[in-house]
């Protein structure tokens, strides 16, 4: 007679330690998963306060020509409008800008970024903000 019982015993060995290895590596996935969620940021748009007048020199005029972000197309004699610090002011206002109705202005939703239009090129969600309170607030030469 065989005795198949030392098989058996190796058999239930190497189940229990494939139990052990999958239990453990569940644990690792559960760790590496909270470790992801910890870290996780929602980037909310920074909110303006309303009561915070935004100028348009040192606030709105960079967003066109740090980086040449939209310079880097509507300069001087290139396409219109002309969104050099000097002479943005004059392209935009009044023809782009529409007081009564801030979020029917065109410098506010051509670029924005849920807009169809305009792919060369959007605002971020907290620059779009700015533009819109800047004209909110009678998108002054301030
Ligand atoms: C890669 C080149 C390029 C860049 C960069 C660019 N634009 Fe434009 N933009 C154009 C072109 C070309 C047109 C004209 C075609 C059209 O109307 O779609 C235009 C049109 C516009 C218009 C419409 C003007 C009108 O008279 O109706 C606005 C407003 C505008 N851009 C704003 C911006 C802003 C704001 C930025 C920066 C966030 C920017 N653009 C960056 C190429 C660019």
């Amino acid at each position: 007679m065989i005795d198949k019982k030392p098989f058996k015993k190796i058999n239930a060995m190497s189940k229990m330690r494939f139990l052990k290895q999958s239990f453990f590596v569940i644990i690792l996935l559960m760790l590496a998963s909270a470790c992801t969620y910890d870290f996780v940021e929602v980037s909310e748009p920074d909110p303006i306060d309303p009561t915070d007048t935004i100028s348009f020199k040192t606030v709105v005029a960079p967003i066109f020509s740090d980086g040449n972000k939209c310079t880097a197309c509507h300069s001087t004699g290139a396409t219109p409008p002309d969104l050099t610090p000097d002479r943005a002011y004059g392209a935009i206002v009044p023809a782009l800008v529409n007081t009564n109705d801030p979020e029917a202005s065109s410098i506010y939703w051509f670029a924005h970024p849920q807009s169809e239009t305009h792919e060369w090129k959007k605002y971020t969600q907290s620059e779009a903000n700015i533009i819109l309170g800047w004209i909110e607030q009678g998108a002054q030469n301030n």
